[in-house]
């Protein structure tokens, strides 16, 4: 195969996915891209086909049918099912991590575990798949503590316990009832960490990877931090919180370490590295670890990078060496999320959603929860429905690209937070 005219297979139906594809598609070396299950936009701009992503069979069945040239893996949960193993074991590069690999996000106990042997910084920890034991360590803990579903729980599994009380009830139901199903089979109890939260992204290959722009999130439902944890309300790239001294910092201490360790395990980690951190008084500490891209963080990282992904994502897949730098513009973007209102508890789905087709340059409407109805129209069908994009020269500047696509767009439960970029805005 020589690298021109690619036939790229993106795989999931999210946010994160759209943007890939959208990126993928720009590239000079793809021909074309083709995604699957993919969403109500996704739907009106790339082939579409209906596999699902946990079945592993029929998407090597639709790569090689295809003929795709690179399977772009987008969640966790097929990597975590190995789809990138059977899509290696029919010929066929596919980025992201293997099976083995994906433990580091499949089991939060696995990964504890891994950051201890590594010497990785990371809050004290404990991993339980018994009650009694989880209790009696319980009594030895500050409060408020962390109690975390060890398997994957779609951002949800995580409660931080006030006091003793609600921590036994929250193991309790994980390990003895059924809040979180196999997932809540095993905990971690956790010391609770304070400080501000700031993603790192890595596209890697072995040992060598590429640092992405560092991003924040904004996990919680409502405006200034507060309610429910959320997938990501919104994000922002680069942000100032972390210097280019504090990276190379954690390059050394976590980077570095965590890969050389993977590779010493027998873990030939190629995909994306997602180190959530925690910038505590104590420095950095890493939350977790995932192995794709963030979502909503991906919208904000990726128009950022000036060179092109798709040679990236395909030495990464082959398990060559990634180039020693990559060129960023010297921009910063800002993602708003559209939700439902109701999210992340219940709410509506099937509404109509009326949006411009064209938008400014610097600005994107990314689709997230949504389909096409059986009469072509786009409808919700998600909590997290769509993504505003707005990329410009200074934060300020995306944020009024992004605010202005807000307004562009309507469904009638839409619901978006309007503080995204709080705290970068009142750094002095
Ligand atoms: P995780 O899925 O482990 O990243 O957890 C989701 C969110 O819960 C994180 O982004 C944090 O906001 C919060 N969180 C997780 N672990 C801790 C901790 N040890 N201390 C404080 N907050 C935490
Ligand atoms: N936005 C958080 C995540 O993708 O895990």
């Amino acid at each position: 195969m020589n690298d021109k005219n690619l036939k790229v297979l993106v795989l999931g139906s999210g946010g994160r996915e759209h943007t890939l594809a959208r990126i993928c598609d720009q590239s000079p070396i793809v021909e074309k891209v083709v995604v699957s299950p993919g969403n109500g936009g996704m739907a009106g701009e790339f082939e579409t086909f209906s596999v699902g992503v946990e079945d592993n069979e029929a998407i090597v069945s639709l790569a090689k049918a295809e003929e795709i040239d690179l399977v772009v893996v987008g969640p966790e949960v097929p990597l975590c099912n190995g789809a990138v193993d059977a899509l290696n074991e029919a010929g066929i590069p596919a980025y992201g991590p293997n099976k083995s690999a994906a433990r580091l996000e499949g089991s939060k106990a696995f990964s504890k575990d891994f950051f201890a042997r590594q010497g990785i910084p990371t809050a004290e920890y404990g991993n339980f798949n018994e009650v009694g034991p989880a209790l009696a360590y319980l009594s030895t803990c500050k409060m408020p503590i962390v109690v975390k579903a060890s398997g994957l729980a779609a951002g949800k599994g995580v409660l931080i316990c006030e006091n003793r009380e609600e921590a036994e009830e929250a193991v309790r139901e994980m390990l003895a009832g059924s809040s979180f199903g196999e997932s809540g089979k095993e905990v971690v109890i956790e010391e609770f960490l304070e400080g501000e939260e700031a993603s790192l992204h890595l596209v890697c290959s072995g040992e060598s990877y590429v640092a992405l722009p560092m991003s924040q999130d904004h996990k919680k439902v409502g405006e200034g931090d507060i309610g429910l944890n959320t997938g990501g309300m919104g994000a922002y790239a680069p942000t100032r919180l972390v210097t280019p001294e504090m990276l190379a910092q954690y390059e050394k201490s976590i980077v570095r370490p965590t890969l050389a360790g993977l590779k010493a395990e027998g873990i030939d980690f190629r995909g994306t590295l997602y180190v959530g951190l925690m910038l505590t008084t104590d420095g950095p500490k890493v939350l977790e670890f995932n192995v794709r891209f963030g979502d909503p963080e991906t919208q904000v990282i990726l128009p950022l990078l000036e060179d092109d992904l798709v040679p990236l994502l395909l030495a990464s897949a082959r398990g060559e060496e990634l180039p020693s730098s990559v060129h960023f513009k010297d921009a910063y973007a800002m993602v708003v999320v559209l939700a439902s209102a109701g999210y992340p508890e219940s709410y509506p789905k099937g509404e109509v959603i009326s949006a411009p087709s064209d938008f400014p340059e610097g600005s994107q409407l990314i689709h997230a929860g949504t389909k096409l109805d059986e009469e072509g129209k786009c409808v919700t069908a998600g909590g997290r429905v769509l993504g505003a994009v707005g990329i410009g020269s200074s934060l300020q500047e995306a944020r009024e690209k992004a605010n202005s696509v807000c307004e562009s767009v309507d469904f009638p439960s839409k619901y978006f937070r309007r503080d995204i970029g709080h705290r970068e805005f009142s750094r002095t």
